[in-house]
């Protein structure tokens, strides 16, 4: 059986679904604070917080585990700056509980939700595994942080782990039952789907002058489903009994925030109120991964477009089942 924390989260429950397809049975542990129960379609359920040594012991008695898929984790950057102390203790100390009681249990493998906020402002595009490591904010030292524990975990106890660099994930599973619904939400996709909804009253464009090639910053937007795939296939090259890896998930092809609102507003038929305001601290210009090694290594090719990530999203927020 597969562990996965943080499973009634965005990318953790898109993921418990492409787990059950592949034939995996998964538990998905997750406190609540910002999951939705209903998003755990199948599968056992375990509430229980990741600080919680005891109940995370009980969890792995119960349950004959395998391996690790580890999502939970806090992710609001800006939240970050404000209490890093909020992010240290779950995405760390209680990430450093979980792996305590994972080798006090014999488990030694686990794949780690980590991001490309671990590279801080590129120093090339696309970026590397190998670019240096200077996260900006706390949520991406955290992301850093727990690597480098990682590292030492195999080092000193054999933990074989994958750590996935995600960029910018979005869109929605297109059978329609999952989706994303952050409170509150900060990425851009849903931001300019809901202003399209009447939800909001305009999008906010940060920053008009950026050296790219319409002015806006420039991301690089994986699928969801994309991304369920990589943990599927991170899962099989971990139980290969291969060697800890970290990789990028992204596409490899960058989009302007403008290209995202004129998609939109073609996907929506309708004009999306947008305005531009002054940039944000610490945005970088553009941040567009190297997805080679992924492909390379976990043979994973991402299939979804930019206009299939955004319709997909659309159609969950229309009619959004929590
Ligand atoms: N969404 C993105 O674009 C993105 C990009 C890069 C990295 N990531 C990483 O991917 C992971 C998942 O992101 P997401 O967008 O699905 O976030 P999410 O908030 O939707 O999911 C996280 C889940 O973890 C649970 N959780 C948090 N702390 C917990 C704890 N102490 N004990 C038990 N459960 C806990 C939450 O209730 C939630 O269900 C995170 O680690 C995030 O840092 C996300």
């Amino acid at each position: 059986m597969i562990l996965v924390t943080g499973g009634a989260g965005y990318i953790g429950s898109h993921t418990l679904l492409r787990l059950m397809d592949a034939g995996h049975e998964p538990v998905t542990v997750d406190n609540l604070c910002y999951g939705h129960r209903e998003a755990v379609l199948d599968g056992h359920f375990v509430h229980a917080d990741l600080g919680d040594q005891q109940a995370l012991g009980t969890l792995f008695e119960s349950f004959p585990i395998e391996a690790v898929v580890h999502f939970a984790a806090f992710c609001y950057v800006g939240e970050s700056v404000t209490s890093p102390d909020k992010y240290f203790n779950n995405n760390l100390v209680n990430g450093l509980n979980l792996l305590n009681v994972m080798l006090k249990a014999g488990v030694d493998k686990i794949i780690f939700s980590s991001s490309c906020a671990v590279y801080g402002e590129p120093q090339e595009i696309p970026i590397p595994e190998t670019h240096p490591k200077n996260p900006i904010n706390p949520y991406g030292l955290s992301k850093h942080f727990f690597e480098q524990i990682l590292a030492a975990y195999n080092a000193a106890y054999g933990l074989k782990y994958v750590s996935l660099r995600y960029f910018n994930a979005a869109g929605a599973d297109p059978k329609g039952g999952l989706g994303e619904s952050h409170h509150p939400e900060t990425h851009l996709i849903p931001l300019v789907l809901q202003t399209a909804l009447g939800h909001r009253d305009e999008v906010r464009i940060f920053g008009s002058s950026y050296p790219t090639p319409d002015g806006t910053c420039v991301r690089d937007y994986v699928h969801v489903c994309d991304l369920a795939e990589a943990h599927v296939l991170a899962l099989s090259y971990l139980l290969s009994g291969a060697e800890s890896i970290c990789l990028n998930l992204g596409t490899g092809s960058g989009y302007s925030v403008r290209e995202v609102i004129e998609l939109c507003q073609q996907i929506c038929q309708k004009p999306i109120p947008h305005r531009d305001v002054e940039p944000r601290p610490g945005d970088p210009p553009e941040l567009v991964a190297s997805g080679d090694l992924a492909r390379q290594v976990l043979k994973w090719n991402p299939h979804y477009s930019l206009e299939e990530i955004i319709s997909t999203a659309w159609n969950w927020y229309q009619d959004p089942k929590f």
